[in-house]
């Protein structure tokens, strides 16, 4: 049976598969491949692994004449139609759990860099001769006791709210559901979006991209963000109206903003890159070595059983 990997993934799934006695093919590059051979090279092939730049929208899912599963190497899966793929029965799995502490660790790191400015900070040395010590040089935010809203409590939620919590602070959170468990471990407590982002010092985005939630954090919301807070988002630039996030940072009407993702990537707008006020990483929540041949071995792993007939790991 064929296998088509959309890039090359650490740890060489395509290795693995082949070992196991399947037909792997991969596109031999980090860069994504291009539609017309994504979609050629799909044709016939019973499973696909993919990443968060392959559409597999109706177009390609009707091209897909053998495909059983289509394995995206992310948690998120905006970049899939599953609706489709479902009526066309047609598995699609993602790589959730693995990725958790990665994402986390990123979301952490973007709230520090914000509330302690340390891209200001590193940018200055690298211009300096000396360091030019001022009391009032540079001036950031203490993180003990302060509140830190979560927006959406899943796995990567949750496990940035642990981490801050080691920071001192204290922990909202807007979900469907009430997380018990969250809430005993650490206090946590549950609140409505409005409540969360009028009380919040940091805001902390973790949310998947659907319709419910594109543009959730449209100007009326972020208007609600208290003068000196910090939001960061390590879920999808969508998921926040970036323009009118923007129009916030340059009057200065929030402390600061960390983005490891974007409203439209790959591309990236310009005005934010004019800000000071910015932390902006290039889409690495999930990227340690651990982590991404993690998600390789799982996209195999899901690969492998529905190909042999059995439950996949992760389904969507
Ligand atoms: C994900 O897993 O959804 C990340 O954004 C890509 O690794």
């Amino acid at each position: 049976m064929k296998v088509f990997i959309t890039r090359k993934f650490p740890g060489e799934p395509e290795k693995i598969l082949k070992a196991e006695g399947f037909d792997a093919s991969v596109y031999q590059s980090e860069e994504p491949v291009p539609r017309n051979e994504f979609l050629n090279k799909c044709k016939n092939a019973d499973a696909i692994i993919t990443s968060l730049t392959d559409k597999v929208d109706k177009e390609a899912l009707d091209t897909f004449t053998k495909c059983k599963v289509v394995a995206n190497y992310a948690v998120g899966y905006n970049n899939i139609d599953v609706d489709y793929a479902r009526k066309k029965k047609i598995i699609i799995t993602n790589t959730p759990d693995v990725l958790t502490d990665a994402t986390a660790d990123v979301a952490a790191s973007l709230i520090l860099g914000c509330a302690r400015r340390l891209r200001e900070g590193e940018a200055i040395m690298r211009a300096a001769d000396s360091i030019n010590w001022k009391p009032s040089f540079l001036l950031g935010l203490e993180l003990k006791n302060k509140t830190l809203g979560i927006i959406g409590a899943g796995r990567i939620g949750q496990a940035t709210a642990k981490r801050m919590h080691g920071f001192g602070c204290k922990i909202i959170y807007f979900n469907r559901s009430k997380k018990e468990n969250f809430e005993k471990e650490i206090g946590a407590k549950k609140v409505s979006l409005n409540t969360l982002l009028k009380n919040s010092d940091i805001v902390s985005v973790h949310l998947p991209l659907n319709e419910k939630t594109f543009h959730l954090l449209d100007e009326e919301k972020l208007k609600l963000l208290k003068p000196d807070s910090i939001i960061v988002n390590t879920s999808r630039g969508e998921v926040i109206e970036e323009m009118a996030l923007i129009k916030l940072l340059k009057k200065k009407k929030i402390f600061g903003a960390g983005f490891d993702v974007y409203e439209g990537e790959p591309k990236i707008n310009p005005e934010l890159q004019k800000l000071d006020n910015v932390f902006l990483l290039p889409h690495i929540g999930s990227a340690t070595i651990e982590t991404r041949f993690a998600m390789s071995a799982l996209c195999v792993q899901n690969v492998t059983n529905v190909l042999k007939g059995k439950k996949p790991v992760t389904p969507v």
